[in-house]
């Protein structure tokens, strides 16, 4: 038996792609063959990752979203849906990080945290579930949690508890969601080498860090690419409320 993965006529929504991982994401699956609505708050960022995705023979359609205003994101899921057809996929990616002790942690900083990574994919993936249910064609969702969402580290206190919350929501709306022919699944990257990073990997700390990987690397942006197109595409087909962890072996590092 051969798996091909291929996207060709699909349609996918990829939520944080001005940067990072989401871009990668989008470009991955524009590779695939899938049209994809790129989505986030930095227009002239998007615009970048379009460019790049056209470069490569891929087609990609703007959308200004934050997935913390209602709103917003209501208007955004409806171009998106417009523009596309319908949306086949949707990649929940956009997420925000915040260091901090939980003792000095402030409301503020808890909530832009628990609202944008829980909360913000809670809410995109309703509209856009809705929409999949309504005209009946299914459709895989696929949440972008971390290895924060399955263990704990230091001055990491919300962003942990938002993943963790992501892990479980994924669960949950696979429950609900199979009846109308909804995947629901989270992919767990552990630490990802990127420009963001760099600094802190080169530096003692980071290359502490990397010794406590069973691989004794960090990942890379490409090893995310597999784990992506097997939740998104008919290649996982009988996968939902799965929990993919791509860490190099981190989550089984010794105690
Ligand atoms: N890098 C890693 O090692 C790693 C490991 C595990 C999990 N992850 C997860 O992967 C995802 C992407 O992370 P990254 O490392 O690529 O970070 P990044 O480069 O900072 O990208 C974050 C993305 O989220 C978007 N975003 C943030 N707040 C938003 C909002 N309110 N509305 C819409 N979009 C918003 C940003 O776009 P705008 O600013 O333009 O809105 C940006 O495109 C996150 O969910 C992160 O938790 C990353």
């Amino acid at each position: 038996m051969s798996v091909t993965i291929d996207l060709i006529g699909r349609t996918a929504l990829v939520t944080g792609a001005s940067s990072g991982l989401g871009r990668h994401f989008a470009g991955v699956l524009a590779r695939a063959g899938a049209r994809v609505v790129l989505a986030a708050r930095r227009t002239d960022a998007l615009a970048e990752t379009r460019t790049i995705i056209e470069a490569t023979g891929g087609s990609a359609v703007v959308v200004a979203m934050d997935v913390t205003a209602p709103a917003s994101v209501a208007t955004a899921v409806g171009e998106a849906w417009g523009a596309l057809g319908r949306i086949d996929i949707l990649v929940n990616n956009a997420g925000v990080t915040a260091t901090r002790s939980f003792l000095d942690m402030g409301e503020e900083e808890w909530d832009r945290v628990v609202d944008t990574n829980l909360t913000g994919c809670a809410r995109v993936a309703r509209a856009v579930a809705r929409r999949m249910r309504d005209d009946g064609k299914g459709g895989a969702i696929v949440n972008i949690a971390s290895i924060l969402g399955l263990r704990v580290a230091g001055q990491l206190s919300s962003y942990a508890s938002a993943k963790g919350g992501l892990v479980h929501l994924t669960k949950a709306m696979a429950l609900e969601l199979a009846r109308y022919d909804i995947r629901v699944n989270a992919l767990c990257p552990g630490y990802v080498a990127t420009e963001l990073n760099a600094d802190f990997f080169a530096g003692e700390a980071g290359k502490a860090l990397v010794k406590r990987i069973p691989q004794r690397r960090l990942g890379r942006l490409a090893d995310l690419d597999g784990p992506l197109l097997l939740l998104a595409s008919d290649a996982g087909a009988y996968m939902t409320g799965a929990v993919l962890a791509v860490d190099g072996g981190h989550l089984v590092s010794s105690l």
